[in-house]
């Protein structure tokens, strides 16, 4: 594989970390942003912020304009039909619940089906939301990492269902879900498919119409943009059928005393002055990829990845979690004798970064009957000798972590 030829574009990457050089393996939780997603935030609040949608002035109309070229360049990145589709949102939590408290505020009694794979935000959404409406929640098996086909398919046959709520990837174990697979079952029993797309936008390409799912949710940054926007796309004949949520200002028609009426899609759902500097940083993340070669990023993630897992499952008394047949962005491992915290720990001393705990999806630990993992994510910016020292670093820490453990 050649040299890495992005890295040089994240700054962060050349930080110390007590002393040490950052290797950084967190970016499943947040992805680093390169200069000229940076310098781009920068160069708005310099040059052109003003709110937008709102003002007949330079600042305004330049702000609504680079915020509307980024819902141009989302709906193209996903290869969503219109404009209409790209609702911009806080993240992928938000997205995610947008759709669970409108779909709460129904009451056609369709059942919500979830996953065991999903990250808290695709569950207790959901799950809340059933609570209130009274619909039922139906959560489908997860057996060694991977989806259970045949029993989401009998949950979906047994049952009236209005939603199926499924992860792109698995943020625990990096397993790639047969989305395609999902929403044509969900598709022929007459449900609706989300898709929680977090971990999946970077790692994968993504063509919505290709897919055919209702939505599809994801966040900036965890595609090397900047936090506090995410997107939610939705087919707009479902999102027409949705009542808004969140009131206020951009979203309404008329307002009377007695009722107000909705505004068009995607305003609707956009309440509220937006995160304008955040979204404009999306679209030049967006724009970065695009020019970057987004194909030879995905083909250097997979071979870091690989790379990653073979080393990694080489070292003695590590047991990684899952086997899927198709992994994407993670790994996750525990080890005999050695806390996943106490490695955590020990391993940022070093300079390394990597996430422990339960990664805020605990249904799909407690299928593999652990309640913390350790969790390494690389990105495209990453390289062969990071990793390398990170493995010969995890092999010195679990060997000082089972001596003084046993
Ligand atoms: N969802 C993020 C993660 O998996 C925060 O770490």
């Amino acid at each position: 594989m050649q040299e890495n030829i992005w890295r040089k574009d994240f700054p962060i990457l050349e930080t110390k970390v007590y002393g040490k050089p950052l290797i950084y393996l967190d970016n499943g939780a947040t992805s680093q942003m390169p200069s000229q997603v940076i310098n781009r935030i920068y160069e708005h609040y310099q040059k052109e912020h003003g709110n937008i949608h709102r003002g007949i002035h330079y600042l305004s109309e330049e702000s609504t304009k680079a915020v509307e070229d980024t819902r141009e360049l989302v709906k193209n990145y996903i290869n969503a039909k219109n404009v209409e589709s790209i609702i911009f949102t806080q993240n992928t939590t938000d997205s995610i619940n947008i759709v669970a408290a409108s779909i709460g505020l129904e009451n056609d009694g369709g059942g919500i089906v979830t996953t065991e794979m999903e990250h808290h935000s695709n569950f207790v959404p959901w799950q809340q939301a059933c609570k209130h409406s009274g619909r039922q929640f139906f959560v489908s098996p997860v057996v060694d990492g991977e989806l259970d086909i045949d029993e989401l398919e009998n949950i979906l046959k047994n049952n009236s269902i209005r939603l199926v709520a499924c992860a792109h990837v698995s943020n625990v174990t990096g397993t790639v879900n047969p989305i395609k697979r999902v929403i044509e079952l969900a598709h022929k029993y007459g449900a609706e498919v989300l898709i929680d797309g977090a971990q999946g936008i970077l790692h994968l390409p993504v063509d919505v119409e290709e897919l055919g799912c209702d939505y599809y949710c994801f966040s900036a940054h965890k595609m090397i943009g900047p936090t506090g926007v995410g997107v939610l796309y939705g087919k707009t004949d479902c999102l027409e059928k949705l009542e808004p949520v969140r009131y206020g200002g951009g979203m309404v028609d008329e307002v009377l005393e007695e009722n107000t009426t909705w505004g068009n899609l995607p305003y609707r759902f956009e309440a509220g002055t937006p995160n304008i500097g955040g979204i404009i940083g999306l679209g030049e993340a967006i724009k970065y990829l695009m020019e970057h070669d987004v194909e030879l990023i995905r083909k250097y993630e997979d071979y870091l990845l690989n790379y990653a897992y073979e080393k990694i499952s080489s070292i003695e008394h590590v047991k990684i979690l899952g086997h899927p047949a198709k992994r994407a962005g993670a790994i996750s491992f525990v080890v005999d004798g050695a806390h996943p915290y106490d490695i955590a720990s020990m391993l940022d001393k070093a300079g390394i970064a990597v996430r422990s705990g339960s990664h805020c999806a605990q249904p799909i630990l407690r299928t593999f009957d652990v309640t913390a993992t350790v969790r390494v994510t690389p990105n495209f910016y990453n390289t062969r000798e990071e990793i390398d020292y990170f493995c010969q670093t995890l092999d010195k820490v679990i060997n000082m972590l089972r001596k003084y453990s046993i």
